[in-house]
């Protein structure tokens, strides 16, 4: 969600470094930074061109470091724009990634007089290193010493104000690289920014920190081991192809599930506890312990991970929760306040009028809200009591994509929070943990089929009329799933649970009304195939995304999506990949953009603001 460009060489850094952040831009971002040596950092909060404007005319300066930012701990503002740095401004950083021990840092470093200005847990990086560079004055043993202490993940470039054209940069599950030219070295977190500079470039492997000044460059192992490595030439054509291969927002999102996934887990699960911790939730634990009824809040997808989290809660917390449409909330009686009542509001803008105006209601009434919401200080994020925040990048392609998936994992780790409080065993809690841990790889796999889910767009092309149908924990992914197709190709879908297909929608099936039936072998599989069954009689082809393996469902079904075995709550995660895909090609397939909505329906949201 972010990224990091720099320069050291002999030539002027600034039109280098604006033109490696405009390359990046594509990612989507609320801030941008830079810092040169002598002059200073300058920050925007919006723009890449923004930042242009303020940047006095008179800089020279042949290095530097940059930085787009999504906001992901504290708010968009000039105080939490990178480049951050250290109480006395002397060393400055760029950093992609999570601190996940970021709070016992910070105590440590305030207990020794350090004074924090951000909000971000990327600023301690600027005072551990400050810290350990006052001790042993080389800068890179400064920035490995620091980063012996930080848990989490990180590409990282720094600056020092007394070393004009060093920089160190460090990988931990964020890359890295270097970019090389006759005494001119491009640092970037990927390969867009080098593109037009050089094809010659060494890429940092997890755990090695580097030097790079305009003589030469050094790559050590966390061991202080000195490693040589030969740049790679990198097939600039290939790599515009590949980019060019990604043609709409929709399909970028997509694509980066996998990461949102980690992201949206990373620093909240405690393996050894067997359970999650929330930052938002630490001061609420008595109350949650004592929470008698949760009202979930959401408007179109987010209401429906709402009801995957209200299954979720009532399987594994034992409490009653209730989902409710935001636009049906404002319709009803106020409600008194009532202990052990938490209205929980889903937002992936966190600016949805009617969950706003729902929440404003139960604040009026006295209830406590809470809010899962993806962007950081939105509307929703400020009104609420408490809450937590997806993690899951900006949302670029406007439908809820990346915001669909980490909600439904964030109420996971949330029902095993409460779980825990309640009963379930750290065994059971960590039996939870290792499947949620396995499922970015198994969106992989998913994603890796991709050109088989295009091919069946396209041999559904001809039909205009859909049926999803699911039960249990895969209603919700019907629903979302028809909404999708709606949204997305412009297609008539209609969504029932499976059961009540024959209480009337039954009717309307024929032979051009394909079935899309989200059934992977679980505990209502055997009641599925029933319903299933009874659809076919009508004669429509029936697409049928099951459990990888469940050869049966070739006995019923016209084409089969296999998705990887997963626990029952959390196969919605991973049926939803296919029928975003499928929804995606058969816009696509029709010639609808998917990044220009025919009939833009959400509000205008901080991440349409953001979109270009
Ligand atoms: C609608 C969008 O306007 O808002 C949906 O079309 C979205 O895609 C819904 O799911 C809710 O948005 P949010 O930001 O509150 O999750």
């Amino acid at each position: 969600m972010c990224a990091i460009v720099g320069y050291t060489g002999y030539k002027p850094a600034i039109p280098i470094l604006l033109d490696g952040l405009r390359s990046v831009e594509y990612k989507g971002y609320d801030s941008v930074g830079i810092y040169l040596p002598l002059s200073g950092p300058y920050k925007n909060v919006g723009k890449v061109e923004g930042l242009v404007d303020i940047l006095p005319d008179n800089l020279v300066s042949t290095a530097g470091i940059a930085h787009i930012r999504w906001a992901t701990h504290g708010v968009p503002s000039l105080e939490n724009t990178h480049p951050l740095t250290d109480t006395n401004k002397n060393v400055w950083i760029v950093h992609n990634g999570m601190i996940e021990n970021h709070d016992e840092l910070r105590q440590e470093l305030q207990e020794k007089g350090h004074i924090f200005t951000s909000e971000t847990d990327s600023e301690i990086l600027a005072h551990l290193i400050a810290d350990e560079y006052e001790k042993c004055l080389k800068p890179h043993n400064a920035v490995a010493k620091a980063l012996e202490k930080v848990v989490g993940t990180y590409g990282l470039a720094v600056m020092f104000s007394n070393l004009p054209d060093t920089i160190v940069i460090a990988s931990m599950g964020n890359k890295m690289s270097i970019g090389i030219k006759d005494g001119e070295y491009i640092i970037a977190s990927e390969t867009a920014p080098m593109l037009r500079h050089t094809s010659n470039v060494v890429q940092l492997r997890d755990g090695e920190y580097a030097i790079v000044t305009p003589q030469g460059y050094t790559i050590y192992s966390f061991d202080h081991e000195k490693l040589s490595r030969k740049p790679k030439t990198i097939d600039i054509a290939k790599e515009t192809a590949l980019r060019k291969d990604v043609p709409h927002n929709m399909m970028k999102d997509i694509l980066e599930l996998p990461r949102v996934l980690e992201n949206s887990a990373r620093g909240r699960v405690i393996m050894q506890e067997g359970t999650a911790r929330f930052g938002g939730l630490d001061e609420h634990m008595k109350e949650l312990s004592e929470l008698k009824r949760l009202i979930i809040v959401g408007c179109g997808s987010s209401y429906y991970a709402g009801l995957i989290g209200k299954l979720m809660l009532e399987d594994y917390v034992k409490i009653p929760v209730e989902v409710v449409y935001g636009s049906e909330f404002i319709n009803r009686k106020v409600m008194e306040a009532q202990d052990g009542t938490i209205v929980l509001g889903l937002s992936q803008s966190g600016e949805t009028p009617d969950i706003i105006d729902s929440l404003a209601i139960a604040k009026k009434a006295g209830i406590r809200t809470y809010g899962l919401v993806n962007v950081v200080g939105s509307t929703i994020s400020k009104m609420v009591d408490t809450g937590m925040y997806n993690h899951a990048g900006p949302e670029q392609g406007v439908r809820s994509t990346k915001g669909y998936i980490s909600q439904i994992e964030v109420l996971a780790l949330m029902t095993l929070e409460l779980a825990r409080i309640r009963g379930l065993s750290k065994a059971r809690g960590a039996e939870f943990i290792a499947e949620i841990k396995q499922l970015p790889d198994k969106v992989r796999t998913i994603l890796k089929e991709r050109r088989k889910i295009k091919k069946l767009a396209e041999e559904y092309l001809g039909y205009d009329d859909f049926l999803l149908i699911g039960r249990k924990y895969n209603i919700a992914s019907a629903h979302e799933g028809a909404l999708k197709l709606k949204k997305v190709s412009y297609v008539h879908a209609e969504s029932f649970p499976a059961g009540e297909v024959k209480n009337g929608p039954i009717a309307m099936l024929n032979e051009i009304f394909p079935t899309i039936a989200i059934m992977p072998s679980d505990s209502v599989y055997d009641a599925m195939r029933k319903d299933v069954e009874l659809i076919r009689e009508r004669g429509g082809p029936i697409l049928a995304i099951t459990t990888e393996g469940n050869m049966d469902a070739y006995s019923f079904a016209d084409d089969v999506i296999f998705i990887p075995d997963t626990r029952e709550c959390f196969s919605p995660i991973l049926a939803n990949i296919p029928l975003q895909l499928f929804a995606y090609y058969s816009g696509a397939l029709r010639g609808f953009s998917q990044d220009a909505p025919l009939r833009p329906s959400n509000v205008v949201t901080f991440d349409q603001d953001t979109d270009e």
